[in-house]
């Protein structure tokens, strides 16, 4: 642990080549906030809120900030709320992964800019808690991430609904043409009815919960729902925590370490968590030069049974999980596996928090550990020769019965090929063939939540539901279905999947965690030096994004970041 200087609005003066006078003029401006001196002379709290027209999940985060500040107030300190960009992710095009480290960077540098002691990050939508946590593991300074809590859910027919895995069942039938248009325009107004984000475990829902088990958080924090009074405790809370955290000098390198990492793994997989968490997660981490190699993570999923019946993979949703027990309830249940003597932010230990026995928990929601949803983890790490680097599979919500599958590659050689050929009633495509997906890894698009390709029209029609599906994209963490994602190296990086041509065989096997190419490495190699290498963007971020950015194994985050955080260890 390191020592942490309180130093408040002096923190970071201004560089006029005078420090008196820039420390005179820093106070006279904050004088012309109405702040009296008495004020300006306590620790000052910095609150990085991420509000946004753009963003419907942080519909609250005024209500949010002020519960943080009177927490900041009480416990004696000045707060003081920011803003860093937002990241809504159905607003953003291409896709909101591509600013997920522009908003790491933002949150960073105003951390390390602005005169503040510790931070709260109130966030909540899928990409906004990464970028919080990566940006404040760089930054270095005592942090708490808050998040806003998941949305209610909304009725339709007398059937509950949630976003977004309901979003797709739905849109699956009308598709299917199952329902009609008038339908799916009513349940388009009941999908998302409160502030909050996804409904489900879905990516959000996942962070919050590694926000919490990695110590981030403040225990039992992370399934509050958006509209329960109880969020706005949590916010008055970590308000009060961030103050007494100037006394406790813990820093996120003190409470992100290897074994609260591997524990963030293991709550995924009993979760049946995201499989972008796993992406964020790595990311997160490799600013601390930790990393969980591959068969580790397929050791921890082996060992982990899914506990929690959520959707995707399940029934309840994230109000039940709340109800139910939530992250202190898993936890307990995962205790014999868990490194305890990880840290909090309140000082605690894991050991110490798991030591009371949870008053009620909801078994049909969380299950006990003898009596699993599932009994290995929802997600496994993939490797052979069309994925050398690995690839990512949620086996918790995919149909069993494809888990062993030889098949026949029908290919689309990018996102425009996709949505140009997918639905033609020409596509040579069988329900027992495997849809192939190039050129949506993260330098060639950004690696948009594509690699959920949709079932064909003509096969929909037809009834089928679930099909083989692989690609170099991510996928929605609310969605479902037999489907291979990450292929890491990515089409753009020279990657197997870019040899991949129509009529070739494909091999997945969930047993033995592989997934091949049935062509010979010879004719592989000779394919790949036809692929037309990627035309680079001229200016902007895009040119620096696609410059930068690492691969999926290495949680896609920017190699000069990563790089330098890394050598300052
Ligand atoms: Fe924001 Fe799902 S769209 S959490």
């Amino acid at each position: 642990m390191t020592d942490i200087k309180v130093i408040g609005i002096d923190n970071g003066l201004t560089n006029y080549g005078d420090k008196d006078f820039a420390r005179f003029l820093r106070r006279t401006f904050a004088r012309s906030m109405g702040l009296s001196q008495d004020m300006l002379n306590k620790p000052i709290i910095g609150i990085a809120v991420t509000p946004s027209d753009f963003n419907s999940c942080h519909r609250y985060m005024d209500d949010l900030a002020d519960a943080v500040c009177r927490g900041v107030l009480a416990a004696g300190a000045l707060p003081r709320v920011f803003p860093t960009i937002s990241l809504g992710e159905v607003f953003l095009n291409p896709t909101s992964m591509m600013f997920r480290n522009l908003m790491a960077m933002d949150t960073e540098e105003m951390i390390r800019a602005q005169p503040m002691d510790a931070v709260v990050l109130i966030g909540g939508c899928d990409k906004t808690v990464p970028a919080q946590l990566m940006g404040a593991v760089s930054a270095g300074l005592p942090a708490i991430q808050l998040v806003t809590g998941p949305m209610m859910t909304g009725r339709h027919k007398g059937q509950r609904l949630g976003a977004c895995t309901d979003c797709r069942g739905f849109w699956g039938k009308y598709r299917a043409e199952e329902i009609d248009k008038e339908e799916i325009q009513q349940v388009e107004g009941r999908l998302s009815v409160t502030a909050g984000t996804c409904a489900v475990m879905g990516t959000a829902s996942t962070m919050a919960c590694i926000a919490e088990v990695l110590g981030m958080s403040l225990p039992g924090t992370a399934a509050i729902p958006a509209v329960h009074s109880a969020r706005l405790l949590a916010g008055e809370e970590s308000g009060k925590a961030a103050v007494a955290l100037l006394k406790k000098p813990l820093k996120p390198a003190d409470i992100i370490t290897k074994e609260s990492v591997e524990n963030a793994f293991r709550l995924i997989m009993a979760l049946g968590g995201s499989t972008n968490a796993i992406v964020h997660l790595t990311a997160i981490a490799g600013r601390l030069g930790i990393k969980v190699p591959m068969d580790r993570l397929n050791q921890i999923s082996d060992e982990t049974s899914v506990l929690v019946d959520l959707k995707p993979v399940g029934e309840g949703y994230m109000e039940d999980f709340y109800n139910a027990g939530g992250v202190g309830a898993v936890l307990r249940e995962l205790k014999h596996l868990l490194h305890l003597d990880t840290k909090c932010i309140d000082g605690s230990t894991l050991r110490q928090r798991l030591e009371d026995p949870i008053e009620w928990v909801d078994r049909k929601v969380i299950r006990s550990f003898d009596d699993p949803v599932s009994k290995v983890g929802g997600l496994i790490a993939l490797q052979g020769n069309l994925a050398p680097k690995g690839a990512i599979f949620k086996r918790a919500a995919a149909t069993e019965s494809l888990f062993e599958t030889e098949g026949r590659a029908v290919v689309f050689e990018n996102l425009e090929d996709l949505a140009n050929r997918i639905d033609s009633p020409d596509l040579d495509v069988n329900a027992d063939d495997i849809l192939v997906l190039k050129n949506a890894g993260p330098k060639a698009a950004g690696m948009p939540e594509a690699g959920y390709l949709p079932i064909p029209k003509k096969l929909a029609r037809a009834g089928v539901k679930d099909m083989v599906r692989i690609s170099d994209a991510r996928m929605s963490g609310t969605a479902f279905g037999t489907i291979v994602l990450h292929i890491t190296p990515e089409t753009a990086a020279g990657g197997p999947l870019g040899a991949v041509r129509n009529g070739d065989r494909i091999r997945l096997s969930v047993a033995n965690k592989k997934i091949e190419l049935l062509v010979s490495e010879e004719e592989i190699k000779q394919r790949l030096e036809d692929v037309a290498p990627l035309l680079q963007p001229k200016r902007g971020y895009s040119a620096l994004y696609q410059r930068s950015v690492l691969q999926a194994d290495e949680g896609c985050d920017f190699d000069f970041l990563v790089d330098a955080d890394k050598k300052a260890l």
